[in-house]
């Protein structure tokens, strides 16, 4: 994902969070850190998903995986998934974590699909629905 993209992923953001969704800024702010890495699927110049990475020394965290309502359910979610893991073995992470939101069966299906195990809840943490996250870690990459 480079800047020039972030007009196209907004879009995509409100269709599926809402008002959870994040703003031009929070995407700005990532692309800018070099311990971040995103990437886009593109059909042509249509986005359709896109994905984060952020890789500190001790750990990795999934930021977001995003797969536009028309493209779901075609395997691209899986390749996004699958690039960050390959990535983030490649930066040397000892594991990925991320959060998904406990009512959020198809996401949390896709991760243990790939070997991430649910360890702990963070009681509302998606504002401003109050939603609970899960905390899911892979260990071995
Ligand atoms: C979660 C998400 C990224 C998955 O992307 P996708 O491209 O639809 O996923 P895939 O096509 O690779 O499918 C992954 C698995 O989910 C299953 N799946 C996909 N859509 C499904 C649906 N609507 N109902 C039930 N299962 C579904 C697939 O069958 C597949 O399972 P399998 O590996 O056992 O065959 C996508 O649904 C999405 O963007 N959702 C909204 C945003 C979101 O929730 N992001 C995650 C935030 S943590």
């Amino acid at each position: 994902m480079r800047w020039w993209h972030i007009d196209d992923v907004l879009p995509v953001e409100d269709e599926l969070f809402g008002a959870e969704r994040w703003t031009a800024g929070m995407f700005w702010s990532e692309l800018a850190g070099a311990d971040r890495w995103y990437l886009v699927a593109l059909d042509g110049d249509e986005l359709l998903g896109y994905a984060g990475l952020c890789v500190y020394p001790d750990s990795a965290w999934v930021q977001n995986i995003a797969v536009r309502r028309s493209a779901q359910g075609t395997g691209l979610g899986s390749r996004l998934l699958d690039a960050l893991l390959a990535e983030a073995a490649h930066r040397g992470a000892p594991q990925v974590a991320l959060e998904v939101a406990a009512d959020n069966p198809v996401a949390r299906h896709l991760y243990e699909r790939r070997g991430f195990a649910v360890t702990g809840v963070r009681r509302g943490y998606y504002q401003p629905s109050g939603t609970d996250a899960l905390v899911m870690i892979k260990e071995d990459l």
